[in-house]
């Protein structure tokens, strides 16, 4: 089955996965980049890796709008149903459950993930999905750590890396987690949507073409990939 995936800029997705929308990390209102608005964007559920308002970004109000099932960790699912989000599904690292979309895992994540409010948001988490036949890997927001090559041995079909550096790893390191993962693809987020994660995706994209044998796709913002 294909999945289609769509980059709503810094680390939003759609996925479109047989009937399934999935909506991850949905920063879409103060995100600059942003193709589409809260308001009119279609969710069947959302993922969100961490706490940070870069990430939860409109999840609450998307999800009481179109009911959305919403999976995360457990501390995030309490803040949301603490918010009014009814349809949580909360998982924690290195757990996984078979949704109708696939068998999501979630993975360790080197970062912080304190919600909005300031409440605590659990530990940062990765998503790792299988489908029937793909395995998609979205690190959220983390440094490199050596244990990614665990994840890479399940064999990537796509992995999602963020390249911007100061609050995540940047290009060199995230050029090392392509090493240590494998992907046949990899799509570089988390980038130039702040001052301080300015990058030249394109220039990252040549390295990984030079150094590895994944190769690289820069997506524009509304731009959609299919896997
Ligand atoms: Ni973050
Ligand atoms: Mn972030």
């Amino acid at each position: 089955m294909k999945i289609v995936l769509t980059w709503y800029g810094h680390s939003a997705f759609r996925l479109d996965v047989g009937d399934d929308v999935v909506l991850i990390d949905p920063f879409l209102t103060d995100n600059a980049y942003a193709p589409v608005s809260a308001e009119e964007v279609g969710a069947d559920y959302i993922l969100i890796t961490h706490g940070h308002g870069d990430h939860v970004g409109d999840a609450v109000s998307i999800a009481q709008r179109t009911g959305a099932l919403v999976i995360s960790n457990f501390e995030i699912c309490n803040w949301l149903q603490a918010q009014g989000v009814d349809r949580v599904h909360p998982q924690h690292i290195g757990g996984g459950y078979s949704h109708p979309f696939g068998y999501l895992k979630l993975t360790i994540a080197h970062h912080g993930s304190s919600l909005p409010d300031g409440s605590c948001g659990g530990n940062p988490a990765g998503l790792l999905l299988t489908t029937d036949d793909k395995k998609l890997y979205f690190a959220g927001d983390t440094g490199l750590f050596y244990s990614m090559c665990l994840i890479g041995e399940e064999g990537v079909d796509l992995a999602v890396l963020p390249i911007g550096d100061n609050f995540t790893m940047g290009p060199d390191d995230a050029l090392r987690a392509v090493q240590l993962i494998e992907p046949q693809t990899v799509v570089p987020v988390h980038y130039d949507t702040f001052e301080v994660i300015q990058q030249d995706p394109y220039a990252w994209a040549e390295r990984v073409k030079a150094e590895t044998s994944t190769e690289a796709i820069v997506l524009h913002p509304g731009e959609s990939y299919t896997v």
